[in-house]
């Protein structure tokens, strides 16, 4: 909805031929949000998502949804209702059973929470429900997710945990927490959205290893590695050397912990990235150029892929 372009999966047949071809796991990078599949409190938009789910099916690839329990991208009448604390919870629960059922055993792993803390550790107040019904929500959108779909794998989601801090410290609390209350969470996610402004994250096979430990899957969910352009516009070679290596660092991570075996980039073609669109002087993120052409960042995750199932 913010983008400066349609969505490039319902025209763009090049970008569905590379879809199809080189991936085996798809992600909605808007389409399963609130604002989309909820738009108006009585009314669900399915259409778009379903296209998604459909596809993934026809070309053997499996789903991650993506997500329930966020403080962005939610519809104006929630933001701007004025709801009880009853209302505001059985707005959610019938929310999580209906979208989760519709999808009921077509998605692996749903980001249950996205987001949920701050930089700092804390609840974040900008999340609705978080702010008027207190953190125990987070377990109970855990406990209807499961049940309105018990096969799907139930994740935490989030940015800024690709290293260690006290972000990451409350994210291990929260799940020690849950498990030992026998809230069915399955998994712990990093996102992954990477600058080159800030170095290799050469610690995350550490953090996720963490969550590991605790007996949970994990995951990277929304790879993208962007950089500073150039007044040119156009990367240079050393920029898209180092962007390789930080994909590289990532995967390598993934693939040295036991649990984590999902591995998702966000949008392979610069023609569709977020990035310039909210990072301005950053792009050139994702693993392809506007023509699908691959950079070397491409080439790197197929060789380490490659030779990981050796
Ligand atoms: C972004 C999408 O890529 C954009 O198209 C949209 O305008 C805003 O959201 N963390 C998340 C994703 O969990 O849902 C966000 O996706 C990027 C940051």
């Amino acid at each position: 909805m913010d983008q400066p372009y349609p969505d490039p999966f319902t025209y763009d047949r090049p970008y569905r031929k590379v879809l199809a071809r080189e991936f085996n796991s798809v992600s909605p990078e808007n389409q399963m949000k609130w604002e989309f599949i909820h738009p108006e409190r009585n009314r669900y938009n399915f259409g778009p998502a379903d296209a998604i789910v459909r596809f993934a099916r026809a070309n053997g690839q499996v789903v991650r949804g993506h997500t329930l329990l966020w403080h962005s991208q939610n519809p104006a009448w929630l933001n701007e209702g004025t709801f009880t604390k009853a209302e505001l919870r059985s707005i959610l629960k019938s929310h999580i059973f209906t979208v989760v059922g519709h999808y009921r055993g077509q998605i692996q792993q749903w980001d249950v929470a996205n987001e949920i803390f701050n930089e700092n550790g804390e609840y974040r107040q900008e999340n609705i429900f978080i702010a008027e019904l207190g953190p125990g929500i987070v377990a109970d959108a855990f406990r209807w997710a499961h049940q309105a779909d018990p096969k799907a794998q139930l994740f935490l989601n989030d940015y800024g945990v690709e290293w260690p801090g006290v972000k990451v410290d409350a994210y291990e609390s929260l799940a020690k927490q849950l498990l030992a209350q026998r809230v069915p969470l399955h998994g712990f996610a990093s996102q992954a959205h990477l600058s080159m402004r800030y170095g290799a994250p050469d610690q995350l096979a550490g953090v996720l290893q963490r969550f590991d430990d605790l007996g949970l899957h994990t995951a990277i969910t929304e790879l993208d590695v962007r950089m500073d352009l150039p007044a040119s516009g156009v990367p240079t070679a050393e920029q898209l050397t180092t962007q390789a290596s930080y994909y590289k660092t990532v995967l390598d991570a993934c693939l040295a912990v036991d649990g984590c075996n999902s591995f998702t980039i966000w949008g392979f073609t610069d023609k569709y990235s977020w990035v310039p669109v909210f990072f301005p002087s950053e792009g050139a993120a994702t693993i392809m150029w506007d023509d699908f052409a691959k950079k070397p960042a491409y080439y790197t995750l197929r060789d380490t892929l490659r030779a990981a199932r050796r």
